[in-house]
């Protein structure tokens, strides 16, 4: 394992860092004493309003821009002596469908890691890599069969780090979440995920909606969790692994929507639509190997859904 310098101190890459769970992680970062949070996001999904705390914490710097152009992150990294990167930049699962060749490639960096320009790669994967569980819970060891465009891209920037590591020695690990949900998920439109639309639909006097008969599970984890993990999991990490970040416990898509019913005082019509195509049946992951690398600690669901619940209910109100 190769030892890695402490965040503290260093000057840090985010991409994608305007978003969910890159904004997230921003925020644990400087928390942490990271000297500067550097994050190129080109705001396709991400928004400035996200970096709030951190714009005001005088440690980030905002790249509005692509990190697939090579032209752009070579820039980034000749303004900052960049020691790591987090890799969260992302096109949304939802938008796979409607403009299924644009999924993010980590090709970019893996080429500038290779030639020296920065330390330690942390990858963003996905468990949508795993496709519908041939076993469950999904351990890292479950064979990847993405059903959709956006996880087979994801699955091929993971064979890229791998064999990057392989045949370059650079240092990269790959960190691998199941379902996110908290505070600044996306709640508009197409791409956004279903604890935030259901949540804004209700708000706004709208009803909510099930795809297909709502059977469907997802291992279902708080965004902090997620981030205080990969937080921890930085040192520890062995070069060229991959770890789950997930729960160990599964909720079908009807249950969460009644649970967020519940809370909100909703008791109206539930409309039922056609299932999405390709969509996955069932995500349960093994958290085994997470467990034995860290001190794990995890909110329980019904707390981090009020918290979300509470946030969304605020920020309707504030428009
Ligand atoms: N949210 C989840 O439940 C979940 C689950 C598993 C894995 N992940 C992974 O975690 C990472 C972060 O996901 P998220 O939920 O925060 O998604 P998100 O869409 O909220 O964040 C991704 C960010 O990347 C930015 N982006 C997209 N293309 C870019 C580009 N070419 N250059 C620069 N920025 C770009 C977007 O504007 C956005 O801010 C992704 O790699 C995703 O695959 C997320």
């Amino acid at each position: 394992m190769k030892r890695r310098d402490a965040i503290a101190g260093q000057e840090v890459l985010v991409t994608g860092g305007a978003g969910f769970i890159g904004s997230h992680l921003v925020d644990r970062l400087i928390a942490d004493g990271a000297r500067r949070v550097v994050v190129i996001d080109n705001l396709f999904l991400g928004a400035e309003d996200n970096l709030a705390d951190a714009e005001r914490s005088g440690n980030l710097v905002l790249y509005r821009d692509d990190a697939e152009i090579t032209s752009s992150l070579a820039y980034v990294f000749e303004q900052h002596p960049i020691g790591v990167v987090f890799n969260c930049a992302t096109k949304a699962l939802n938008y796979s469908f409607l403009n299924p060749a644009n999924a993010f490639s980590a090709l970019n960096l893996l080429e500038l890691q290779r030639r020296g320009v920065f330390k330690t790669l942390c990858h963003f994967s996905t468990s949508e890599v795993y496709g519908s569980a041939v076993y469950e819970p999904m351990d890292e060891a479950h064979p990847r069969q993405p059903t959709t465009t956006y996880a087979a891209g994801k699955a091929a920037a993971d064979l890229a780090v791998e064999s990057y590591v392989r045949m370059f020695d650079v240092d990269a690990f790959i960190v691998r979440p199941f379902n996110n949900y908290g505070p600044r998920q996306n709640h508009r439109g197409l791409l956004a995920g279903v604890i935030p639309i259901t949540a804004w639909r209700i708000l706004s006097g709208g009803k909510p909606e099930i795809h297909g008969d709502g059977t469907q599970t997802r291992d279902f984890i708080f965004v902090r969790d997620t981030v205080d993990a990969i937080a921890r999991l930085y040192p520890v990490m062995q070069t060229g692994r991959s770890v789950n970040v997930s729960t160990d416990n599964e909720f079908s898509i009807a249950q969460v929507i009644g649970m967020i019913c519940r809370e909100m005082g909703y008791d109206g019509e539930i409309v039922r639509k056609p299932a999405r195509k390709a969509d996955v049946e069932s995500h349960c992951a093994s958290n085994a190997e997470v467990r034995s690398l860290i001190d794990y600690q995890l909110t329980p669901f019904d707390a981090g859904l009020k918290e979300t619940l509470a946030w969304y209910a605020a920020r309707f109100k504030s428009r």
